[in-house]
């Protein structure tokens, strides 16, 4: 396994791997868990070198604490990639790499996709990572790229953002990965106190309940089963609940037989902000 701290070294070395074979990538921001490795491991199968960046990318927090606090762990990061069977390369650029002159985002109209749920909870976020994600599919230019579904919402983004920037990539949706207690993987989970992260099993035991009870109740009943379920727990803050279209991100009012639904979740665990997702139907 290769490590490249600057995009020149990385460009170089793809020169000479790149050769008709198939290039995978999955950009990260580091503290990787199961749900990151899940993803390099599908990488690893479906290609014959792997990317992976890690890179904490400042452009896409909207709350500086929360950009300070961002766990960081890159020793144990290239521990686990090293104990993968496989080609990786790892990308650690510094900011002054990727923003040499300012750190400030471009600006994408991704269509009003960017304007639903995380759009409207943390203003800047999708020019953030389109911002970074143009950067690096530009050094690595992959076959494939591969993103989790916990972040749907960043999913949809990143496929707009391939139609618009024109990349010749395939982007790969993989599975949420989940902890025994039912919570999504997530690099913020290592923020949690013990007590925390058991009691924020409640975010997909609710989304859970939504889902079973979906066919039977209107939106506007589970919407107001969720924010009871919150009301009713003293640790967990309810941010948003939505079910949306799962087409255009839209805020569903009623339920209409041809449509997909997904329902969202994001939620406060002390200062620790949690989202997930479930399909409904
Ligand atoms: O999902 C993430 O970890 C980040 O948003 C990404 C895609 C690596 C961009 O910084």
């Amino acid at each position: 396994m290769n490590i490249y701290t600057n995009s020149d070294s990385l460009s170089l070395a793809l020169s000479t791997y790149r050769d008709n074979k198939k290039i995978g990538f999955v950009p990260t921001m580091g503290a990787l868990h199961k749900g990151h490795l899940s993803l390099v491991q599908r990488a690893l199968q479906e290609n014959d070198w792997v990317v992976v960046s890690i890179f904490v990318n400042p452009t896409q927090f909207d709350n500086a604490g929360d950009l300070e606090k961002y766990p960081r762990t890159l020793k144990e990061d290239i521990g686990l990639l090293s104990s993968l069977k496989g080609t990786i390369l790892v990308f650690t650029p510094e900011i002054s790499d990727i923003y040499p002159k300012k750190v400030v985002s471009k600006q994408f109209d991704y269509g009003g996709i960017e304007f639903e749920m995380e759009g409207k909870h943390r203003k800047g976020h999708f020019d953030g990572v389109g911002t970074i994600v143009s950067f690096l599919f530009k050094i690595v230019q992959p076959n494939f790229a591969y993103f989790g579904e916990k972040d749907f919402q960043q999913l949809q983004i990143i496929k707009k953002l391939v139609q618009l920037e024109k990349f010749q990539v395939e982007i790969v949706g993989c599975p949420i990965i989940r902890e025994k207690n039912g919570l999504a993987m997530s690099s913020r989970n290592k923020r949690l106190s013990k007590e925390q992260f058991e009691k924020a099993a409640m975010i997909s035991k609710t989304l859970e309940e939504v889902r079973k009870k979906f066919k039977t109740h209107t939106i506007s009943q589970l919407n107001e089963l969720v924010k009871e379920r919150f009301l009713s727990n003293d640790s967990i803050e309810l941010e948003y609940f939505e079910i949306v279209n799962e087409k255009n991100l839209k805020t569903a009012k009623r339920k209409h037989k041809k449509n997909t639904y997904r329902g969202f979740i994001a939620a406060f665990a002390g200062p620790v902000r949690l989202i997930d997702n479930m399909p409904l139907n």
